[in-house]
């Protein structure tokens, strides 16, 4: 017989007043995993996660902790008796408690045990020398530490984060994350960490499982569900797209960078053609020519720079091609600044370009 995962959530399903916010929802996770739901403001995110912790009542769907039933319509563990730990972006700690007090504050057992659980924590979040301070005197930073401490100090088998660096600043943010990561995987604990920002759970998650509008729409691992979207939307939400438009003809898409092939769709067929802002490649303009096409790049296209922006490790070039008009925008390491005016010649990376067909819009051949 195989080991049930840690968490198991299948079906899970809650409205409100004859809304659905979470749709058939279903996942699992493993010991030491870290999977992050990940979906814009009010997909659904934290109320799967307040069913999973048992402060919210599904309407339907079953929750498995270790193979064993925690929650379906009739059966129901108290939240206290789930295993379950949680830290959340308003994770308060007790102010009139000390350090020590805070992190022991969920622990039974001896004087001694717990105390020994207490220093054990602190030393891993590295605030061992602030055991007998009190919250106040701490940074946002040392009390999120603490708060992790806290919520780990009993062991929890399921971590259940809800947004918990949303209120770090930048710089702190990332160094926490990583503690946070490494200390959460050391202990084993199967984690759900709910984030709107495509950057976190890519930094994070073994698994990424992206939410919309109360459904998984996508979950795999954070390679995979950037560099095989399921839709545009999915490709979106990631990064900024480039989308070129294409109308299918025997099988064929004709675009300005050449024909794509349109397998299986009906003449007529609306596909948009996706690539993200970073596999563009940019060519300069030899008279009127541009690069030869290869294999890997299709067919150059050339483009009339519209706007140039230095933003950070990179530039943001936008253009507008000659073949119709259309908008693309390039990433560029480091400065490149052409004037508007410019003509350049663009390519796409064949093998980063996604299509869908938008089976909408179908348009009668002409
Ligand atoms: N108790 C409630 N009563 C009525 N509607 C609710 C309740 N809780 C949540 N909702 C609605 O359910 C939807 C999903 O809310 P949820 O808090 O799960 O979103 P979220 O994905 O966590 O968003 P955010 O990223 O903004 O935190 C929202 O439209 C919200 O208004
Ligand atoms: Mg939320």
């Amino acid at each position: 017989m195989s080991i049930p995962p840690r968490l198991a959530v299948k079906g899970l399903t809650r409205s409100y007043g004859g809304r659905t916010v979470v749709d058939d929802v279903s996942f699992s996770v493993e010991p030491g995993h870290i999977t992050c739901l990940l979906g814009p403001s009010g997909c659904g995110k934290s109320t799967t996660l307040r069913m999973i912790a048992g402060v919210e009542m599904q309407d339907s769907g079953t929750i498995h902790v270790d193979g064993k039933l925690i929650c379906d319509t009739h059966t129901r563990v108290p939240p206290e008796k789930r295993s379950i730990g949680l830290m959340f972006q308003d994770f308060a700690l007790f102010p009139h408690l000390s350090v020590a007090d805070n992190v022991a504050f969920g622990l039974k057992g001896r004087k001694a045990q717990k105390r020994s659980r207490v220093e054990e924590l602190l030393a891993r979040v590295d605030l061992a020398r602030y055991i007998d301070a009190f919250p106040h005197a701490l940074s946002g930073g040392e009390q999120q530490r603490v708060a992790l401490a806290r919520a780990l100090a009993p062991r929890p088998r399921i971590m259940l984060m809800d947004e918990p660096f949303s209120g770090l600043d930048n710089r702190l943010r990332d160094g926490i994350r990583d503690e946070t990561l490494s200390i959460l995987k050391e202990e084993g604990t199967a984690v759900l960490l709910v984030t709107h920002e495509p950057e976190e759970a890519m930094r994070m998650a073994d698994e990424i499982a992206l939410m919309r509008a109360g459904k998984i729409v996508q979950f795999g691992a954070p390679y995979n569900v950037y560099n095989a979207p399921v839709d545009k939307a999915a490709a979106a939400f990631f990064s900024d797209i480039n989308v070129i438009r294409g109308t299918v003809r025997g099988a064929l898409t004709q675009t300005a960078f050449g024909q794509f092939l349109a397998p299986g769709l009906p003449d007529g067929t609306c596909v948009d053609i996706v690539i993200r802002p970073q596999h563009v490649r940019i060519d300069f303009d030899r008279a009127g020519r541009g690069p030869l096409p290869t294999p890997e790049d299709g067919t150059p296209a050339r483009a009339v720079v519209t706007r140039s922006r230095f933003i950070g490790k990179e530039s943001l070039v936008e253009f507008a091609l000659d073949y119709d008009g259309s908008a693309m925008s390039a990433t560029v390491p480091s400065v490149f600044l052409p004037k508007p005016g410019t003509p350049l010649w663009l390519m796409i990376r064949r093998g980063r370009c996604f299509v869908f067909p938008d089976r909408g819009e179908t348009l009668t051949p002409g």
